[in-house]
């Protein structure tokens, strides 16, 4: 049977923010201490990062990254991570079982974010912080006046303000995991105090609200509660997300895509609802501000459970391209992605004391986050289909599209579901002209488990081919278990 990829330049979904391709860096295990930064490491440079971790993350080329947490915010004193190295405090963190030296805070992590050309995103602690902690951090952060936050953040070396951008009030406050977990009322009130005051400090910060990490709970309620409480003090409404193939069902893993569609639509629809019913006329983005594969507490002891090493497989990769796809296709209202995260701790680069190897996940980040467009397209397809646990009539095929307007380049991502079949498909473009080959990238492996390792490294890799096409259209085969990005200039 032949699938079809039906692509109209004139069917346009709305802009992509390129903050879809964000990263969030938390103190958790290996991320930063032993990955990102590990001072005396023949690795690092004079400021203590290892420049191979360095050079890994611009391939990735992320516009965005949140940090410190992630559930380690939440009992997080940012106080204690700034200043001389060695006057800072070691303290007990809570949230992963171990003790957090300090040795690494804002100004290093302001440092990192210039290094990989990426905007900081602060998240503060509504945890166990106040609002005072809170204000105080932006003051330090932010202010160019005469004040004495802004004048300690000169004593130790900084002049001109980092000018801090995104500002997140709290981490999963509605997990009972949580460190200071709120009902929904509690978030709301304090929401809206510490946005108020953080506001007050610095008028041009985007402020997010953490909205949902449990899906088993009372998120509609939430939603609706913080955007009667503070309408206009929020920019965007944080949702959390992570998948795994727990089960070791390749089909139903594959399937996953419908659940997190379906968390975005009911998203988009409450923020919808609420806006006609408070009548509010500025705009309200999603972020999926931490999203990932997930298998959780793998490791036989704490200390590797609360590390979160996880090693990703071929199916993995397929299913980071599928979350791309749904943002993409979800482009009007979400404008901001972190995934989570990024170094050693559930993340697409591995480090050892002497090297690293990419994960598989690694390369569809790289693909997708360098080859799309700034719109999003309306794409019509349809073939083959297949079913998992309840679920009919899934397209084997998961496609998204985006042109480049400056560019005038088209990209089209296809994640072929099928564990077995080659997927012939008849690519047709209803307006517009190809304009010379079309370069096929495509992300595959001996079979759906491969990994990557040190000893293996490319045992998951991206292969480079220049199809010759017709002006209009062209067939393309679509590799079993495969992530294919094709990219054409356009006339
Ligand atoms: O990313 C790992 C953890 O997942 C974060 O700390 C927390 O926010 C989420 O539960």
């Amino acid at each position: 049977m032949m699938n079809y990829i039906k692509i109209d330049l004139d069917r346009q979904l709305g802009h992509i923010h390129p903050n879809i391709f964000g990263g969030f860096a938390e103190h958790l295990g290996r991320c930063f201490y032993g990955g990102i930064y590990e001072p005396g490491s023949p690795l690092a440079d004079e400021q203590g990062f290892r420049t191979d971790v360095l050079d890994a993350l611009c391939r990735l080329n992320m516009p965005v990254m949140r940090y410190p947490g992630g559930n380690f915010v939440s009992g997080y004193r940012w106080m204690d991570g700034v200043g001389p190295v060695e006057a800072r405090p070691a303290r007990p963190e809570l949230a992963w079982e171990t003790v957090e030296l300090n040795h690494f805070g804002t100004n290093e992590f302001i440092q990192f974010c210039r290094k990989v050309n990426t905007e900081p995103y602060i998240v503060v602690n509504c945890g166990d912080g106040d609002m005072r902690e809170a204000r105080d951090w932006v003051e330090y952060c932010n202010s160019a006046q005469n004040t004495a936050l802004a004048n300690l953040r000169r004593q130790h070396g900084f002049d001109a303000p980092h000018n801090v951008k995104y500002w997140g009030i709290g981490n999963e406050v509605d997990g009972e995991w949580q460190i200071g977990y709120k009902t929904p009322e509690e978030y709301a009130r304090a929401y809206k105090e510490f946005a108020k005051v953080m506001r007050w400090v610095d008028p041009s910060i985007k402020l997010l609200a953490s909205a949902i990490s449990n899906w088993r709970a009372e998120f509609v309620e939430r939603i609706q509660l913080l955007l009667d409480h503070a309408p206009n003090l929020i920019d965007y409404l944080a949702i959390h997300w992570y998948v795994g193939n727990q089960e070791n069902d390749f089909a139903k893993y594959m399937a996953v895509s419908e659940l997190l569609e379906e968390r975005i639509s009911a998203t988009e629809g409450l923020i919808n609802a609420m806006k006609l019913q408070r009548n509010i006329q500025r705009p309200i983005a999603i972020a999926v501000d931490e999203w990932n594969v997930w298998y959780r507490a793998r490791g036989s002891t704490l200390a590797e459970r609360n590390n979160l090493e996880e090693k990703y497989n071929l199916e993995d990769a397929l299913v980071v391209a599928m979350h791309f796809n749904a943002f993409i296709r979800h482009a009007r209202s979400v404008k901001m992605a972190n995934i989570a995260q990024i170094v050693n701790v559930i993340a697409p680069i591995f480090t050892s004391p002497e090297d690293l190897f990419l994960q598989t996940i690694f390369h569809p980040f790289e693909l997708y986050s360098r080859a799309c467009g700034n719109i999003a397209l309306d794409v019509f397809w349809t073939g083959d289909t297949f079913s998992a646990g309840d679920q009919t009539a899934l397209r084997t095929l998961d496609v998204s599209a985006t042109l480049d307007e400056e560019a005038r380049k088209l990209a089209v991502f296809v994640v072929n579901r099928s564990e077995k079949d080659a997927i012939e498909t008849s690519i047709t473009l209803d307006s517009g002209h190809f304009a010379g080959p079309v370069q096929a990238h495509t992300i595959n492996g001996p079979d759906i488990k491969a990994e990557n390792s040190f000893d293996h490294p490319d045992a998951v890799g991206v292969f480079k081919t220049d199809l010759k096409v017709e002006r209009k259209d062209f067939v393309y085969t679509f590799e079993p278990h495969s992530v294919t990005v094709l990219v054409s200039a356009l006339e």
